[in-house]
């Protein structure tokens, strides 16, 4: 019997301390340019920006930084922190953006969301332990013509030398 999700969940929210220590402007600059590369716009502005599984939350800053209105969230209460901590320093008080600790595969938690225009889960499906259903739920929350961005990793074991990156940005019709 494969073992519950919680036990092949990985954990993430340590590392993020000495994250926050070595964060300077050049890598927010770097995210802001892969983030307006990959999604192909100069601006954020006017558009919602939701990041399911936003770890250090750097992506969520960057999106915050282009204009969006930015809601955050993450399983793990480290992360949460991270993400917490880079609101506070760089966008202290600020309404829009949200940070909560959630689960993609929570459908209560997800009730009360609604569609946004960018939907963007870097590196965090294949974690859950249900990818094929957590990805459901993300594409779920994309609003008509908007934008699903996610990153999603083959691990081949301890004796693959490799991990496969499958990057995917679907424009929802
Ligand atoms: C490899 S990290 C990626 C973090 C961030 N997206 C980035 O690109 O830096 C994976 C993240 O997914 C989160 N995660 C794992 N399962 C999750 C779930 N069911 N719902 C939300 N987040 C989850 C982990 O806590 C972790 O912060």
């Amino acid at each position: 019997m494969p073992p519950p999700i919680k036990d092949i969940r990985f954990s993430f929210g340590k590392n993020w301390s000495a994250f926050l220590e070595t964060l300077n402007e050049e890598r927010i600059v770097e995210a802001e340019s892969s983030l307006k590369s990959m999604l192909g716009v100069s601006t954020l502005a006017g558009k919602s920006f939701l990041d399911i599984g936003s770890g250090s939350g750097l992506f969520s800053l960057a999106a915050k930084r282009l204009g969006a209105t930015v809601h955050s969230f993450d399983y793990d209460a480290d992360s949460v922190a991270c993400t917490e901590t880079l609101k506070t320093r760089y966008f202290p008080g600020d309404l829009s953006w949200t940070v909560e600790q959630g689960s993609i595969l929570d459908l209560k938690f997800l009730e009360r969301f609604s569609p946004h225009d960018v939907v963007y889960s870097w590196g965090v499906l294949h974690h859950t332990g249900q990818m094929w259903n957590a990805l459901e739920q993300a594409a779920s929350l994309v609003k008509p013509g908007g934008a699903l961005f996610i990153a999603l990793y083959n691990d081949q074991g301890l004796r693959s030398k490799f991990w496969w990156v499958i990057k995917r940005f679907i424009l929802l019709k």
